[in-house]
């Protein structure tokens, strides 16, 4: 168990906006931040951050927490790995021995691959730079126009072509062939003891996480077209198998260098090598990522999707390549993401064109690409010819993407639907299949079900955000006359008592109580001609107060008095006349508290 204040402290002190903002592209919108929810596919942005209470919430999909939550919510870390990181980087050190034996030895090996890849990095690093066997890798990238600040910035090495020149160097540090083989940089002998380099003879490129954790290498053959005919020459490239830290359908080679231009401009550049990023980084295009030697899949567009919402992709031209161009079209409209396809002529690959011809002439093809939806429907408006049979074939065609869509994304392409094929819109609704009932809307399909009454929400808020002038008002009330439900009691306590929120929140085991709360932590202020205001002065604070605290007394009179009336009914003067004469007299007290309560309450309320 990690102490409290530990983790108290941890989270006083961790920026949640820049935590946040490392994976979400965030906008200050008064006291809060807003982006596109990273946890639902969302056009318009209801992702809250609330740096001043330490939450983060999305009115879409109701995801929420605390700066910890955001960790193991979106990088799959347990509390306490994400506790750690935070500590690490806020510098308070969370000792290990509060881990239990279990976490202890499941974080130290996820630890070690990390270092070993590390240590794995740093020794190609060197020998690229430094050793005399160094000499053709540093003739090749030279060759291939790799600068050396290129070389230093993506950590770029050497393999030489020998087989334990690894492995003797990890096990010189105390790394062991079995971990070196977990980390997936050796290859176990067949039936002996050790391992073996998979790396041999081949310029490393490394592989870093979203953080910038080497996770896995890429291995460059040093001669340009290795593969002969027969298939029995080395592969071009030879890369890490997948392993505890690398997973290769969610990983984008070059991300955690690419991150802040994907978010600065607004679009990504997916193409399809190391050197095709590289060469391009060099050429000032660092919003270029890659895939890993595979295709790209959902999961990495869940990974892009929070940091833009335009990709620009090279797609080829023939045949197979419209094919999988259009396959890849429904997958980039499922994330939200509208693809544009880069057209480089007969340029053999991004790094051979701008290598060649230059920065300039990339910038203006990128200027000139084209959304590869309106490619799509050429190519099928080509095919099908525009008789009214061919439009509705056209239409066809296109239905699976369209229907994928998020509404507003629908309407649009819809809408460019019937101007390309001169038909009206719900005529293309009505062909693509969709009704009424299809075309509801996907994206916030359920409003978040907020519990508890208005009176309670709207004084949970006066506590979070007025607590000075609101909690001495409140505090003079018994709890048990605002709520029935002891959670929330204890929740109303805890805020009196001046905890923070995320605090308040750890303690609470309902789901739909924690959103109510971050819900009212969110809606602070009102923004007004893009400048925010405070929804209340103290003064109207204190009477919103007043109203609420009496309305809420009153709902649990107007109950008490329901269920005095049902007693008086049972209960007969002339069975039980004392019994019944109490009774009355309790309706009756109740009657006048209900009365002079109703008088607070009809006073005029804050506008
Ligand atoms: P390409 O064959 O297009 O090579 O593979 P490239 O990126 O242009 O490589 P260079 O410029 O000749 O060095 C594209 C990507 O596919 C993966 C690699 O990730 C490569 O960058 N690949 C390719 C492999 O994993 N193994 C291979 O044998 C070839
Ligand atoms: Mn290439």
């Amino acid at each position: 168990m990690i102490p409290r204040e530990l983790i108290d402290t941890i989270r006083d002190r961790v920026d949640i906006a820049e935590v946040v903002g490392q994976t979400v592209s965030l906008q200050r919108k008064g006291s809060t931040l807003l982006g596109l929810c990273p946890f639902h596919n969302e056009k318009t942005p209801s992702f809250n951050v609330v740096p001043a209470k330490g939450i983060y919430h999305c009115f879409g999909c109701g995801a929420g927490g605390d700066v910890f939550q955001f960790l193991m919510q979106t990088q799959g870390m347990s509390f306490h790995e994400a506790v750690r990181d935070l500590g690490a980087r806020v510098g308070v050190a969370v000792e290990e021995r509060q881990l239990s034996p279990d976490e202890r030895a499941r974080m130290k090996a996820r630890t070690d691959l990390y270092e070993i890849c590390d240590l794995a990095a740093q020794h190609f690093e060197a020998v690229l730079r430094t050793r005399p066997e160094g000499e053709p890798a540093r003739a090749y990238l030279r060759k291939r126009g790799m600068k050396e600040e290129t070389w230093q910035r993506y950590r770029l090495g050497y393999a030489p072509p020998t087989w334990s020149d690894l492995v003797d160097h990890l096990a010189r540090q105390g790394v062991s062939p079995e971990l070196a083989v977990a980390a997936g940089v050796a290859k176990a002998r067949d039936g002996r003891e050790g391992a073996y380099d998979l790396f041999r003879g081949r310029v490393i490129i490394p592989i870093q996480d979203e953080r910038g954790r080497i996770v896995a290498f890429g291995g460059r053959h040093l001669e340009e077209m290795p593969g002969g005919p027969r298939g029995d020459a080395p592969p071009k490239y030879v890369n890490s198998p997948e392993t505890q830290i690398y997973s290769k359908s969610k990983t984008l080679y070059a991300l955690s260098h690419a991150r802040p231009a994907i978010q600065r401009r607004g679009r990504a550049i997916v193409v399809e090598g190391y050197f095709d990023v590289l060469s391009l980084h060099q050429a000032g295009f660092t919003e270029a990522i890659a895939t890993c030697g595979t295709a790209l899949t959902e999961e990495h567009l869940r990974v892009l999707r929070p940091l833009t919402t335009s990709v620009v992709a090279l797609f080829d031209s023939d045949e197979a390549g419209v094919r999988a161009a259009l396959k890849s079209l429904e997958l980039f409209y499922a994330a939200g993401i509208e693809p544009r396809r880069l057209d480089l002529g007969g340029a053999k690959d991004p790094d051979d064109f701008v290598q060649a011809r230059g920065a300039e002439a990339f910038e203006a093809r990128l200027r000139q690409s084209e959304p590869l939806f309106d490619i799509a429907l050429r190519i099928w408006r080509g095919r099908h010819g525009s008789s009214p049979d061919g439009k509705r074939q056209v239409l066809a065609e296109l239905a699976p993407v369209v229907r994928r869509v998020d509404p507003a994304t629908r309407a649009a392409l819809v809408e460019r639907l019937g101007r390309a094929l001169d038909m009206r819109d719900d005529v293309v609704n009505e062909v693509i299949g969709l009704t009424r009932a299809a075309a509801a809307p996907a994206e916030l399909a359920e409003p978040v079900a907020f519990r508890g009454s208005k009176e309670l929400n709207h004084l949970l808020w006066l506590l979070i955000h007025h607590h000075a002038r609101v909690a001495p008002l409140v505090a003079g009330v018994d709890p048990g006359l605002l709520t029935s439900r002891l959670d929330v009691a204890r929740v109303i306590a805890r805020l009196l008592s001046g905890e923070g929120l995320p605090a308040v929140l750890d303690q609470v085991e309902d789901p739909d109580l924690a959103r109510v709360l971050r819900a009212c932590a969110v809606r602070h202020r009102q923004v007004r001609d893009g400048k925010a205001e405070e929804l209340y002065t103290e003064d109207q604070a204190a009477q919103a107060t007043q109203q609420m605290l009496a309305r809420l007394q009153l709902r649990l009179l107007d109950d008490r008095i329901a269920q005095v009336q049902g007693d008086l009914e049972t209960c007969s003067f002339a069975d039980d006349g004392s019994r019944y004469r109490e009774v009355l007299v309790n309706k009756q007290d109740l009657v006048r508290q209900r009365q002079e309560l109703l008088r607070v309450v009809t006073r005029k309320p804050p506008p």
